[in-house]
């Protein structure tokens, strides 16, 4: 009897869901955006991890500190929009008033004040790291290090990058209403893409992909050697794809690389956003527009979302049982899972 694809039931139940759910989001670390986001003092960027609202900002010293998005006195938020600039040298609750310095140490509490143990009474932090221009945060304080927990990753996407300079160019956001594990099944596996990916000449034809399983790192990679393509000249040469278990996905080519953030909101609903940095020397040399990048990222997304989603329809009618799993055209996916039963 060979592998079988975990149950519907593991994809669909929110029981499920939320026993996943606690050590996805304390084991872990999550990429939020980018460096260049916080470029100045007071920039912040926000996220939302298993339900916990944050925020990370840059503070007057030039370091970045994260914060749970939640104000001592009542639970009032500190910061409302994703993203922005606090102006002046305060962070002001939305409710009352109390304000907070960027270190998140409380400064004012309007009339209370005086009646206020100030130091016991600051914002609630959360760890934050910066590797290759990406900020990833951690909700607890027992996981490792960002580097510790990133591991072999950081090696392989260092060497891939070499020393050539990078620019942040963009991102994009997406909502998929399907379970985190039908993204990780599938982003573990090049056996859909000359199925789901016909459109942009991205047939397997045109890829020559080879996929490595590493037990240590917990990670997945792609050694893609791409054939220039007359549809999509922004995919060519050499390429490293790379699904960090469980939530990170790392795509480097010769123009550049990206980051992807897989994001479990619901048994039903993940959020998927990507951040890009570009080498425009070398685009420039190939003469590919950077925006040629994204709109090429961006309909192969859309294209896994929607097949994801269907297979995620599927699993919740009731009627689907699991199949068998290939050892030589899905050993990925076969260890994702195997990940997935260990979480
Ligand atoms: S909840 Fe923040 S000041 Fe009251
Ligand atoms: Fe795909």
């Amino acid at each position: 009897m060979g592998v079988k694809n975990i149950s519907a039931d593991q994809y669909t139940s929110p029981t499920v869901f939320a026993q996943e759910s606690e050590n996805l989001f304390s084991l872990h670390w999550w990429l939020i955006g980018s460096d260049a986001e916080l470029d100045q003092k007071g920039s912040y960027i926000t996220a939302e991890i298993g339900g916990a609202r944050i925020f990370v900002i840059r503070d007057e010293e030039g370091g970045i500190n994260g914060f749970h998005n939640i104000c001592r006195h009542r639970a009032g938020p500190i910061v409302v929009d994703n993203k922005g600039i606090c102006s002046g040298k305060l962070l002001v609750c939305q409710y009352h008033g109390w304000s907070y310095d960027f270190a998140g140490r409380l400064v004012n509490a309007h009339d209370q004040t005086a009646s206020c143990d100030k130091a016991q009474l600051g914002l609630t932090p959360v760890r934050v790291g910066v590797w290759n221009r990406m900020v990833f945060v951690c909700l607890s304080d027992c996981a490792p290090s960002l580097l510790q927990w990133l591991g072999p990753v950081a090696d392989r996407v260092t060497r891939f990058l070499g020393a050539e300079s990078f620019l942040y160019h963009d991102s994009i956001e997406k909502v998929a209403s399907t379970n985190w594990k039908c993204y990780g099944d599938n982003a573990c596996e090049g056996y859909h893409v000359g199925m789901v990916h016909k459109t942009l000449g991205q047939a397997t034809e045109n890829e020559k992909i080879d996929l490595y399983c590493e037990p240590d790192g917990k990670y997945v990679w792609f050694d893609v050697t791409y054939s220039n393509t007359l549809v999509d000249q922004s995919r060519s040469g050499k390429g490293l794809w790379i699904y960090k278990f469980p939530g990170l996905l790392i795509h480097c080519s010769e123009f550049g690389y990206n980051g992807e953030c897989v994001m479990p909101v619901s048994a039903g609903s993940t959020n998927i956003n990507r951040w890009f940095w570009i080498n425009q020397n070398a685009l420039s040399e190939a003469m590919v527009d950077k925006q040629d990048l994204l709109r090429s990222a961006c309909q192969v997304i859309d294209e896994d979302i929607r097949i994801c989603e269907q297979v995620f329809v599927n699993l919740s009618s009731g009627f689907a049982q699991s199949g068998p799993l290939s050892q030589v055209n899905e050993p990925g996916t076969i260890f994702f899972q195997q990940l997935v039963n260990d979480l």
